[in-house]
């Protein structure tokens, strides 16, 4: 059993006021709030070891290069890699998915073939067809059905020996549904097909076991795991980001430059050029320690009974539809209310204190299936309760009475 005021009490965020009513923060899919201990360790490396990494002898120098190789050490513990130069510091999932896509420019034909899947977040589609458009390789879609679930018998006849890369979502940024990865990467695999797992909508919820699930890649962002913005993962194995040409050029990613030529440096440095986001990176760490100190376990359970409860109270509203009605869920509630706009409901909730995402949640494709604009999002994170619900569903009553 999780406390849940005790957990509250570490984010001082939680407590304030917005629109002169008690903050109620919903919008954890696009962005978690942070504990202390993260916004602390910030600071303190600002204040203490400030330096730039991999380059000096000079002490303070050396003291940040340790803490940011340690902090790597932690990413590879915490999903399970085999070496800690498979994991690669970014600036987030979008970062991570074109380091991708750019190396596969080099590798991809006309004739070959992508798979991405119907509930992607535009930062996993938009890049694969750039990629498509420069090589001639053809995008492949898998449909979905109506709850939001991917049709994996049409996936099935998608494969073939011309598909190269397979790549889909953990979790649906925009419904909250789990995608059954394990099933996708294996069939992938038995095609000879690579795999680029999304997994920024995930790493909040769950711990992702990259060597059990046998992905190729594995991206996620640091800031919706309680990180600082700014900073991801893109885990790689080796294999493959040996066989990947480097994303950017600069400093720090080469073993020797000459005007004649220039070599590149060993894993993971290859991929790392110029100064990146040192004290992010770092603190990522810390964000690490204090989610696995609450415990994923302890986060799905809590997680589940939110969801569940909101699903339960937000249909009690007459006309209310929640989108992606799946099985298998995170804490993700995506509806709309019959004749209302999305928008109207969020702007007159968020006069309420109450945050949540409304719009296509850059997943324009979903909408399209479900012939709207968008939907209202509340996404729930551990630290949230079910009288903030209670809260929610009392404006979002209180919100159609004045717009109907
Ligand atoms: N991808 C983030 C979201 O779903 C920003 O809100």
């Amino acid at each position: 059993m999780l406390d849940i005021q005790k957990i509250r009490a570490d984010f001082p965020i939680l407590s304030q006021t917005v629109n002169g009513k008690p903050l109620v923060y919903f919008d954890n899919g696009a962005t978690s709030q942070k504990p202390q201990i993260v916004i602390d360790a910030e600071v303190k490396y600002y204040q203490e070891i400030n330096a730039n990494i991999h380059r000096g002898v000079h002490t303070l120098s050396q003291l940040a290069t340790d803490a940011y190789e340690i902090s790597r050490g932690k990413v590879k513990e915490h999903i399970n890699a085999k070496h800690a130069h498979e994991v690669l510091f970014t600036s987030g999932t979008t970062h991570g998915i074109n380091l991708v896509t750019n190396g596969f420019a080099s590798i991809l034909k006309p004739g070959d073939e992508v798979i991405v899947s119907s509930l992607e977040h535009h930062s996993n589609i938009v890049p694969w067809q750039m990629l498509c458009e420069k090589t001639g390789a053809t995008l492949k879609v898998i449909p979905m059905n109506e709850n939001g679930e991917l049709i994996l018998e049409e996936f099935d006849k998608l494969l073939s020996e011309k598909t190269k890369v397979v790549t889909v979502n953990h979790i649906s940024n925009a419904l909250g549904i789990i995608n059954p990865i394990k099933y996708i990467i294996d069939k992938a695999h038995a095609v000879g097909s690579a795999v680029l797992i999304d997994g920024a909508q995930a790493v909040p919820h769950l711990k992702p076991n990259v060597q059990e699930l046998d992905c190729d890649f594995y991206a996620f962002s640091g800031h919706k795991m309680c990180g600082p913005t700014g900073t991801g993962i893109l885990y790689g194995k080796e294999e493959w980001l040996n066989k990947l040409p480097p994303y950017q050029g600069g400093g720090e990613m080469i073993k020797e430059v000459t005007f004649e030529k220039t070599t590149y440096a060993d894993l993971p440095h290859k991929f790392e050029a110029g100064t990146p986001n040192i004290a992010g990176g770092i603190v990522l760490g810390t964000a690490i320690d204090y989610l696995n100190n609450i415990g994923f376990e302890n986060i799905q359970e809590y997680e589940h009974e939110l969801l569940e409860y909101a699903t339960k109270r937000l249909l009690e509203i007459e006309g209310l539809r929640i989108y992606g009605t799946g099985k298998n869920k995170a804490s993700v509630v995506s509806f709309n209310i019959d004749g209302i706009h999305p928008y109207d409901i969020g702007s007159i909730i968020d006069k309420l204190g109450i945050a949540v995402r409304t719009g296509h949640h850059c997943a324009q494709p979903i909408m399209n299936f479900f012939c709207i604009p968008g939907t209202i999002r509340a996404s729930f994170s551990f630290y949230n309760t079910k009288e903030e619900i209670d809260q929610m569903v009392e404006a979002v009553k209180k919100a159609q009475t004045m717009l109907s």
